[in-house]
């Protein structure tokens, strides 16, 4: 639930209403959109509101798709679930601002050194090689969980070609690094951090996610699927770095820059901020591959975890080339263990 007391909507709503009348001719698509989505307000005041808001997204999302169709845009926006939030609410439900990525990135990783291997392909696809498990949903809890997983589910994908989908709960239970608090901010390499101190990390089935944070560890070492041994990272701003990184070792763990309107609602396309404002990062992804194959089209393949009703089926086309949402700020990949591990 949203914490948003009753004399705060009502203010809210009699501020929007001298701005903003509901327009009737939308009560038809309101109520297919929350029969859509299974949305319920108890009170009259808050299904005003949330009305209102989701009014003004659908605006927004029309107006971005005009321009686009005129090609002033290269990716398109689409209603979605979050259609009733503020941008303010989507910030604070799924992100988590963290100032101190440099301090925490000066940590002893492995640095992966990039090559002029003139043989990096121009096109790669996880998915399509089978090392992608299915589109997660976060809920309201931690992103980095679920980047972490997604580039642990690739490297056991690597290593026995079984894909398995593991266990975010595990991380967000079991993390005792201190820049880890459970379903707010993470860091994916503490994450690998965790998985390596506990000797291995336990499959989605076994220890299912709650999208809460329990406090309580519940790890079985028994029933570990995988192990890492250490984390690799890849240098800042080094685009070449990463896509030679995506396409040796696998899907990355990224860290970016979530905080417009429009990243929300995107819905296809290849996203690119003209203005690439991009300032500081807020939301893991996993990029689980790229196409560098046309001249100035490239892009990278976001997997995120909001469900498959965001995006192309739960990914994003990334612009490539510009360190579009700061997509090269923090880039890491858990380093298997040779040794253990089933
Ligand atoms: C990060 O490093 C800067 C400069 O070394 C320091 O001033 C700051 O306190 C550090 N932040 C944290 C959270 O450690
Ligand atoms: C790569 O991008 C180009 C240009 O957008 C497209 O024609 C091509 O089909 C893409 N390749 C793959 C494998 O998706
Ligand atoms: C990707 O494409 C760009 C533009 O065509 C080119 O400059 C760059 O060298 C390519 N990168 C790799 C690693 O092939």
């Amino acid at each position: 639930m949203l914490s948003i007391s009753v004399a705060a909507l009502i203010w809210l709503v009699s501020l929007r209403t001298l701005t903003t009348a509901l327009d009737p001719t939308l009560e038809g698509t309101w109520r297919d959109w929350k029969a859509t989505h299974s949305k319920e307000y108890v009170q009259e005041e808050e299904e005003s509101f949330r009305r209102a808001v989701w009014e003004e997204n659908l605006q927004m999302i029309q107006d971005h798709n005009k321009q686009a169709d005129l090609g002033k845009y290269t990716y398109w926006l689409g209603m979605n679930h979050f259609g009733d939030l503020t941008n303010e609410e989507l910030d604070k439900r799924l992100h988590c601002l963290l100032s101190d990525v440099d301090n925490v990135t000066k940590v002893n990783g492995i640095m992966f050194k990039s090559s002029d291997d003139p043989n990096i392909p121009d096109h790669v696809d996880w998915r399509i090689k089978g090392g992608v498990t299915e589109v997660k949903d976060q809920g309201e809890c931690g992103s980095w969980s679920f980047s972490a997983t997604g580039a642990l589910e690739g490297m056991h994908f690597k290593k026995t070609g079984k894909l398995v989908s593991l266990s975010e709960q595990n991380l967000i239970d079991c993390s005792t690094e201190r820049q880890n608090s459970g379903c707010f901010a993470g860091f994916m390499h503490l994450a690998f951090e965790t998985v390596r101190k506990q000797g291995g990390i336990n499959s989605e089935k076994s220890y299912p996610y709650d999208g809460e944070y329990r406090g309580s560890c519940r790890y079985d070492p028994e029933q570990s699927i995988t192990r890492c041994k250490s984390f690799g990272k890849i240098m800042e701003n080094d685009e070449k770095g990463l896509q030679e990184a995506v396409a040796k070792i696998g899907p990355i763990s990224v860290k970016i820059d979530a905080r417009s309107i429009k990243f929300h609602f995107y819905k296809s396309g290849i996203f690119r901020e003209p203005n690439n404002g991009a300032k500081q990062t807020n939301h893991d992804m996993l990029i689980v591959g790229y196409n560098n194959s046309s001249e100035g089209k490239g892009y990278w393949i976001l997997k995120n975890s909001w469900s498959t009703l965001w995006g192309e089926k739960g990914y994003m086309r990334l612009a490539k080339g510009s360190n579009q949402c700061k997509v090269t700020e923090y880039a890491v990949f858990p380093v298997p263990d040779p040794k253990k591990g089933k």
